[in-house]
């Protein structure tokens, strides 16, 4: 047998390299080839999974190609096991690979949980103090410990530390989930940090999202209860596995975990921030050596919530943010400007005097005078307090987080060195999949803001903005980026969460919320909001193949299409209370929006129940959505075939979701958008539901190049503007500050807030032409069509798909040629779609002719006449 020169590299399961604390009864595998052959794919694999030297699974030789969501199919697994898995795979010529190793483990899968839920003793309101939890256990010295494994998680926030050291750089575990329901558990691999004889783990519990004030969004409900519950509590599970075979199990329980209030956190809170008072510090409490005879027995809670697994990357730090400047507006106030919006936090060292109190305040613009703007933050007081115990400090916050590009620093002693801060920004640590350069320096900065809107806003949930007393997981905001957002990082399981607290955050008829997670089911049925069950399920479907999501969601999204049908008059709806919010002075009914996301819905639920095999609920789903087209031409389109209400996003979703009743009033709807847009002397006029579509619609409809104006108009309202003002992330207003006028609205006037920069999926998608096809998910065949417009010389955009990087990389010429480079991963074929004339390729089988025509994998270089 000839050994295939093709590397296997990549092996994930559930879209993660050996993950720890998988609950799926079918996890699935995907891998890459590494292979530069010209053509080079996969023609069957073959996988094998076993446990402890035991095979579970052999799927022998299977002809099949794809490599991405191949779901276990052994005998059960077994909770809390490691299992061992190989590939190997048979290449075009028949050569197979070598075998490719790689693992996983279980978390409780079934399992009961030992341990019990556990709360402090004198469990205050909000606004209380961290609670410290301590367990003393001895390794007897003849075992040899083989795997050591906690399980943990909390009502509230926590960190765990064992002998004194922290076990992960995890953020602000457990995340936020509907804790009506459920709540995630984390797995630590603590082997290297047991020692033989005394062991002490330690866990630190804050508010959190659970009970603090986000958790009843300040103002919007009663401040005395809290929507998910009081007190914080925790509950872990330490499994201890030794070499001779033996195991112990140390789980939290009321009658040895001792616990105190008495340390240094005096409060933490998402919005308000946190209080450390360094005098309070327990040196060595979460060591065998602490005396903790002062320290109280915890408390036994009962408590209702599922724990389940973390199928999402953990919330970390991923950078550190050295200051561009500090300076001193009044006395006793210094302002240190760190050049970059974010969310995260600020660290620093300090050496003071005891008892110095430096109080850190957070915004993210200065007022004319130099000092703090802190008008657009809400209810959120977004402050540090930091008490000295005349020691060296190094410090930074642990259960808070702040939208933030300024700290104002009162309080400390003498004037601030640059060194002596730095910022953390924090966020969902997904993995980076798009990148993107061209040759206009605005573009490349909105590009770049829109990273930033991201990381500040995809923390744990995708959330409308980190500063305000807001930060919720607004379902509109979440459904505008989907698209963009899956391009820049890897989203699949940061959605399969997500989209879990979708799900139970609905009422009783089957309404999906406005936030989720949500609180007393506030809210539902927006239509353009609720909508996002259905549509975040169908990009994750188109970015990853992943078809689980859309059966898992299936009956309720179901549910969701046939409420709309039943609470409509004539399949007519008004049920958008922000229809196009934010439009620029151009409001679209709340009827039309709500019928065409009716309509857009069930089309896309004929197709996810054809693509799961559902084929009646296609069929009728299909019929629906004729019903529903019908009904929306006979209110919305005049006899001539015009939109009655002629706004831009009027026309955009009609295009968008095909509600034109023929193509003749479909062309007479692109002429009246592409008509507006010039009245307007080139500007949008668009709001959140509207903007994502504008670019990726004109072009589609034959207008790339008023797609590409847009893209690059610099005047209000536009993408550029905001950039032109200084912007370094994306803002809720195109003016939401300029130089001319200074701040827009105080009350709405978020400095990050990612839906409009839901244009990144336009650069990926259309300059660089990268984009999935509807029929196979996940980038096995895609599309590659990309526009060489406007006054761009050249862009340069990757996508790194499901298979392997996708390059498309293209320079305009002297004399209107255009040289353009493509990358198609192995395993994976590209439809490429010209836009005009190729006049030269380096590639066999092309005819020049051709507009239109399938690339197999390899790195290509086309020369083109426009
Ligand atoms: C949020 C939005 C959200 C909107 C609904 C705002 O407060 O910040 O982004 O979609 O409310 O209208």
């Amino acid at each position: 047998m000839k050994i295939s020169p093709s590397k296997l590299i990549n092996l994930k399961v559930n879209y993660f390299i050996a993950p720890i604390g998988i609950d799926e009864e079918k996890p699935r595998f995907s891998w890459q080839m590494s292979d530069r052959r010209q053509g080079a794919k996969q023609t069957a694999y073959q996988l094998q999974v076993e446990a402890a030297g035991n095979p579970v699974w052999d799927s022998g030789w299977i002809e099949f190609g794809n490599s991405i969501q191949i779901a276990y199919d052994g005998k059960a697994l077994h909770p809390q096991t490691p299992y061992l898995w190989r590939l190997r795979v048979k290449d075009m010529d028949g050569s197979e690979t070598a075998w490719s190793k790689s693992s996983f483990e279980t978390g409780f899968m079934l399992r009961k949980w030992t341990a019990s839920w556990i709360q402090g003793t004198n469990p205050g309101t909000t606004l209380q103090p961290a609670t410290y939890f301590r367990k003393d256990f001895t390794i007897a010295s003849g075992l040899k410990v083989r795997r050591a494994r906690l399980y943990a998680s909390a009502l509230g926030a926590y960190m765990t530390s064992v002998n004194g050291k922290p076990v992960s750089d995890n953020v602000l575990s457990p995340g936020w989930t509907d804790f009506h329901s459920r709540v995630q558990y984390q797995v630590y691999e603590l082997d290297k940090f047991l020692q033989k004889g005394g062991n002490t783990l330690g866990i630190v519990m804050g508010d959190g999202w659970y009970c603090g004030a986000i958790s009843y969004w300040c103002t919007h409900s009663s401040k005395e209860r809290p929507h998910f519950g009081l007190p914080p509590a925790i509950r872990a599970e330490l499994l201890v596995e030794y070499e001779d075979g033996s195991t112990t199990v140390i789980g939290s329980e009321p009658t040895t975990w001792r616990c105190s209030q008495g340390g240094p956190i005096r409060s933490s809170d998402l919005y308000h921030g946190e209080i450390y008072d360094a005098n309070m510090e327990m040196p060595g409490w979460d060591s065998p050596e602490f005396n903790d005879s002062g320290w109280n027995l915890s408390q036994f809670t009962s408590r209702t919530q599922r724990l389940v697994w973390t199928s999402a990357p953990p919330i970390r730090r991923y950078a550190s943010i050295n200051p561009v400047s500090v300076n001193s507006p009044r006395a006793g106030v210094q302002i240190i400007d760190f050049g970059q919006n974010m969310a995260g936090r600020e660290h620093f060292k300090l050496k003071a005097p005891t008892g110095t109190k430096v109080i850190v305040r957070h915004g993210e613009m200065l007022n004319p005078d130099g000092s703090l703007y802190v008008k657009n933050l809400g209810e959120a007081k977004a402050t540090t307090t930091y008490i000295s115990n005349g020691r060296k400090a190094d410090y930074s916050p642990s259960f808070t987080t702040y939208g933030f590009q300024f700290i104002e620093v009162v309080g400390w002693p003498g004037i601030i060195n640059l060194n002596d801060f730095v910022a953390e920004p924090i966020s969902s640590d997904n993995e980076r999949t798009g990148f993107f350069d061209c040759s206009n320096s605005l573009i490349n900065r909105l590009y770049e803001n829109v990273i930033w809107g991201q990381r500040s806003n995809y923390i744990d949930i995708p959330t409308d903005c980190p500063q305000r007393s807001e930060r919720q997981g607004w379902t509109g905001d979440a459904q505008a980026f989907v698209d963009a957002g899956s391009y820049n990082f890897h989203t699949g399981g940061f959605f399969n969460k997500w989209l879990a607290d979708l799900e139970s955050s609905r009422n009783a008829y089957g309404e999906y919320p406005v936030i989720a997670p949500t609180f007393d089911k506030w809210s539902s049925g927006v239509s353009g909001w609720a909508d996002a069950a259905i549509i975040c399920p169908w990009h994750m479907y188109l970015k990853y193949g992943d078809k689980t999501i859309l059966e898992r969601h299936y009956a309720a999204m179901r549910q969701w299409i046939l409420f709309q049908r039943d609470n409509s008059v004539g399949l007519i709806r008004k049920a958008s209370e922000y229809a196009d919010w934010l439009n620029m002075d151009a409001p679209t009914s709340e009827e039309l929006v709500s019928t065409a996301f009716f309509a857009y819905g069930t089309s896309l639920m004929a197709r996810i129940a054809s693509i799961i095999g559902k084929d009646q609920d296609a069929v009728e789903f299909r019929e629906l959505f004729v019903e529903i087209k019908k009904a929306y031409a006979g209110h919305f389109i005049s006899d001539k075939g015009l939109l009655i209400e002629e706004t831009q996003t009027a026309a955009l979703l009609t295009l968008k979701f095909e509600l034109a009743p023929d193509e003749k009033s479909r062309s007479k709807i692109i002429e009246s958008l592409a008509e507006d847009i010039m009245n307007r002397e080139m500007h949008l006029s668009t709001g959140f539901l509207g903007t994502p579509y504008l670019a990726p619609i004109l072009a589609d409809c034959g207008k790339p190049e008023m797609a590409f104006a847009l893209l690059e108009q610099t005047s209000f309202p536009s993408w550029l503007y905001p950039v032109t003002q200084g912007a370094t992330t994306i803002w809720e207003r195109w003016n939401s500050w300029t130089h001319k006028d200074g701040f827009g609205p105080e009350g709405m006037n978020s400095f990050n807030h990612y839906a409009y920069g839901a244009v990144a999926d336009f650069l990926y998608g259309y300059l660089g032409g990268i984009r999935p096809l509807e029929e196979e998910g996940g980038f096995r065949r895609f599309l590659l069509a990309p526009i060489f417009g406007g006054t761009l010389s050249y862009a340069s955009v990757e996508y790194r798909s499901e298979y392997g990087a996708i390059l498309s990389s293209w320079k305009k010429l002297k004399g209107g040629r255009i040289s353009w480079e493509i990358v198609v991963p192995p395993n994976s074929t590209a439809l490429v779609k010209m836009p005009c004339f190729v006049l030269s390729y380096d590639m066999d089988g092309i005819k020049d002719s051709l507009m239109e025509f399938e690339v197999p994998a390899g790195k290509y270089r086309f020369k083109i006449e426009m």
